[in-house]
């Protein structure tokens, strides 16, 4: 195994962080790791907000649902599924665009800042840094466009926090490999059992890192999925001009 696989295989998210800045050649790396990734079509419909005042992290942790970590990680990074640039292209072609109406264009747009996220991730890892992605950050989307100041057909997939680690989490276990590779056909004989076996060893690593309160994989998955938690997504989306209709 190399040392890239390595850190990749080592990831584990982090919520503490020492108070120290990220050096302006370090951050700056880690964003150009991002920049490199690739996008459907070369469209680079990605764009990122890296915020470092502590003002602006303090309300977008509030804005997230109060999660901490976000005001105390040393940098924020907004990853933005942003078609507005790609709007200008089209204004300067004098074309109209409309990918932005579709459902095509969304899964492009969300994919993408996925991408650009994971190579992040994974530069971030291996200069020594923390991260934990955000997702709380779509709860109250149109307060994180207007903090920000979002152009239309532009939306705020997700954040990272980025840091230096304060203490290194335990590795968090993943359902078994079988689950998640499939050779050749979908497999669905054994998702059940590997389920049941996934949430029996949840259960040995929530009381190994003394958070045996916390439910096992299956029942906290389908008590999350049970609503849609952030109810605010569809009527943004739709704001921005993405309307979802072809
Ligand atoms: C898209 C995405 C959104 C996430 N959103 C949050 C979040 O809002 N807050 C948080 O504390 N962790 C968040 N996480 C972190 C996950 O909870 C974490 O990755 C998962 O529990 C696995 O743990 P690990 O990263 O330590 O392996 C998010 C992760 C991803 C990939």
């Amino acid at each position: 195994m190399n040392s890239t696989v390595q850190i990749i295989k080592n990831h584990r998210s982090i919520r503490n962080y020492l108070e120290k800045d990220i050096p302006e050649d370090v951050l700056q790396t880690v964003l150009e790791a991002a920049h490199a990734m690739p996008t459907s079509i070369n469209g680079q419909q990605v764009s990122l907000v890296v915020v470092r005042d502590k003002d602006t992290r303090l309300n977008l942790a509030r804005l997230c649902g109060g999660q901490p970590w976000v005001a105390k990680a040393a940098v924020f990074v907004l990853f933005v599924a942003d078609f507005y640039k790609t709007s200008l292209a089209a204004d300067l072609n004098k074309v109209k665009q409309v990918i932005h109406e579709s459902a095509e264009g969304e899964l492009v747009g969300f994919l993408d800042c996925g991408i650009a996220m994971g190579g992040m991730i994974i530069a971030a890892e291996s200069l020594g840094l923390g991260i934990v992605p955000i997702g709380g950050i779509r709860k109250e989307a149109q307060s994180v466009i207007d903090l920000l100041g979002l152009p239309k057909y532009t939306f705020p997939v997700n954040g990272l926090c980025i840091g230096y680690p304060a203490d290194l989490s335990q590795q968090k276990p993943r359902l078994p490999l079988a689950t998640f590779i499939h050779y050749e056909k979908y497999q669905r004989s054994n998702l059940v059992e590997d389920i049941k076996a996934y949430d029996k060893q949840m259960v040995s690593y929530l009381e190994q890192i003394n958070r045996s309160e916390e439910v096992n994989w299956s029942k906290n998955t389908s008590s999350v999925y049970q609503s849609v938690y952030f109810t605010n997504v569809i009527t943004t989306l739709k704001d921005q001009g993405f309307t979802h209709k072809k």
